[in-house]
C-alpha cells in the first residue's frame, strides 16, 4: 500500500510517501524554523501561518520526487494529535479534503508513535539513507526523546503497548533548547548543544540528577542547575535576568557547561534504558525522536545495552513526513486509526 503522510504538528511542513509502511520513495520538508530562530523559540502563529503557505507545494514536491500521481496514492496519513492546535489544523483540513475530493481512505496518526514507526522504515530509493536492514522484533522498548516529549515504552507488538514512564516536567529537548537559551546559543538548542560541547570538558561540572520513580524522568532539574551554575560562574545572584548570563561566561565556560549538561542527561537515559532492558528483556531498543539525532547518546546507548540497538537515519529523527506515512502504512494494514474525512478532528494534547 502507497501513503502519502502529512506532518504539520510544529514548525516543519512535512510530506511524504511510503510503500508498505518500510520503503520510501519520497520525503519532503519545509521549515520555518529560520523564522522562529528570530525569537528564540517556535511562535505557533508563524507556524500555522507557513503551513498554509507550503502545504500544497510540499505536496507537489514529494508527488513529483516520487514521480506518481494520485492515481498511484492507496491512502493519506496525517498527524492529528499532539501539537499546536494551529498547525495540525492545516494539515488535518489538507488531508481531509483530499480524501474527500481523491477518494482515498484516510488514517490518523499519532506524532509520537510516528517517531517510533520512523525506525521500521528499511528501504530507501532516494541517496544516503542509514537504515536497517530488517522490521522490529517483539518485545521492543522504545524510548522517545523529542522536544516535547520523554518515555519508555514497551512494545509487545505493532499496536499494542504500554508506557513504562514519562518525564514529569519539562521534555528532553525542552532542556537541551532552555539550557542553550541560557547560553546564548541558537535555536534550536540541541544541534547547538551538541556542537559546542564538542571543544568542552564533560568532566567539568557535576551536575546534580533528579530522584524520581523508575521509569520517570525530569529533565527541569538539570536546566535549573545549569541556570544555577551560570549564575555562581557569573558571580550574580538568583534574580540577575538569565538572559544576560552569557555576556558573563566565557566561551570555554559555555563549552563545559554544555558537555557536562549533554553528559548528565544522556546518563540519566542511559541507566533508565539499561533498567528497563534488564527488566523486561526486549529483543530491540528504538531510539526516536528529535534528540535522538544527538550523537552523544546514540553512541552512548548503543555501548551500553547487549539487546540490539536500532537509531533513525539522522533525516528521519526530527519531525518528518516519512515517520507518518510509515505508520500510516502499518494502520492501514492493521485497521488501526481509520478515519472519517469528513469529522476528523485534530487533538492538540494526545498521549500514548
Ligand atoms: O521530534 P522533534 O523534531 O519535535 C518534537 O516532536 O518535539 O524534536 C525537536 C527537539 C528540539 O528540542 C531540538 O533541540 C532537539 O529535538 N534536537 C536535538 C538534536 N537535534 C534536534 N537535541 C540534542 N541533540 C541534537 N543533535
Ligand atoms: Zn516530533
Amino acid at each position: 500500500m502507497r501513503v502519502l503522510g502529512i506532518e504539520t504538528s510544529c514548525d516543519e511542513t512535512a510530506v511524504a510517501i511510503v510503500d508498505d509502511g518500510i520503503s520510501l520513495i519520497s520525503n519532503g520538508v519545509a521549515s520555518s524554523m529560520a523564522q522562529h530562530a528570530l525569537y528564540g523559540g517556535v511562535v505557533p502563529e508563524i507556524a500555522a501561518r507557513s503551513h498554509i503557505e507550503m502545504i500544497i507545494p510540499t505536496i507537489e514536491l514529494s508527488l513529483k520526487q516520487a514521480g506518481c500521481s494520485w492515481n498511484q496514492i492507496d491512502g493519506i496519513a496525517v498527524t492529528y494529535g499532539a501539537g499546536l492546535g494551529g498547525s495540525l489544523l492545516i494539515g488535518v483540513l489538507t488531508a481531509r479534503t483530499l480524501a474527500i475530493t481523491n477518494h482515498k481512505p484516510l488514517t490518523a496518526c499519532n506524532h509520537v508513535l510516528g517517531h517510533i514507526f520512523a525506525n521500521f522504515i528499511q528501504r530507501s530509493s532516494l541517496p544516503n539513507y542509514i537504515l536497517p536492514d530488517h522490521l522490529p522484533q517483539f518485545p521492543l522498548i522504545a524510548v522517545v526523546v523529542s522536544g516535547g516529549h520523554s518515555q519508555l515504552v514497551l512494545f509487545e507488538d505493532y499496536f499494542s503497548y504500554r508506557l513504562l514512564g514519562r518525564t514529569q516536567d519539562d521534555a528532553i529537548g525542552e532542556a537541551f533548547d532552555k539550557v542553550a537559551k541560557i547560553l546564548g546559543l541558537p535555536y534550536p538548542g540541541g544541534p547547538s548543544i551538541a556542537q559546542i560541547a564538542q571543544k568542552g570538558n564533560a568532566d567539568a561540572y557535576d551536575l546534580p540528577r533528579a530522584k524520581v520513580a523508575k521509569y520517570d524522568f525530569s529533565f527541569s532539574g538539570p536546566k535549573t542547575a545549569v541556570l544555577r551554575l551560570a549564575q555562581q560562574l557569573a558571580g550574580e545572584s538568583y534574580d540577575f535576568p538569565s538572559y544576560r548570563l552569557q555576556e558573563r561566561l566565557s566561551e570555554a565556560q559555555k563549552a563545559d557547561i554544555a558537555a557536562s549538561f549533554q553528559r548528565s542527561v544522556v546518563k540519566t537515559v542511559t541507566e533508565k534504558v539499561k533498567l528497563a532492558v534488564a527488566e523486561f528483556n526486549p529483543r530491540q531498543v528504538l531510539l526516536a525522536g528529535g534528540v535522538a539525532a544527538n550523537d552523544c547518546l546514540r553512541q552512548t546507548l548503543a555501548a551500553s545495552l547487549d539487546c540490539e540497538f536500532l537509531v533513525p537515519d539522522i533525516k528521519l529523527c526530527t519531525d518528518n513526513g516519512a515517520m507518518i506515512a510509515a505508520l500510516g502504512g502499518w494502520q492501514f494494514k492493521y485497521g488501526y486509526g481509520i478515519a472519517d474525512p469528513f469529522s476528523l478532528d485534530i487533538a492538540p494534547n494526545l498521549s500514548m
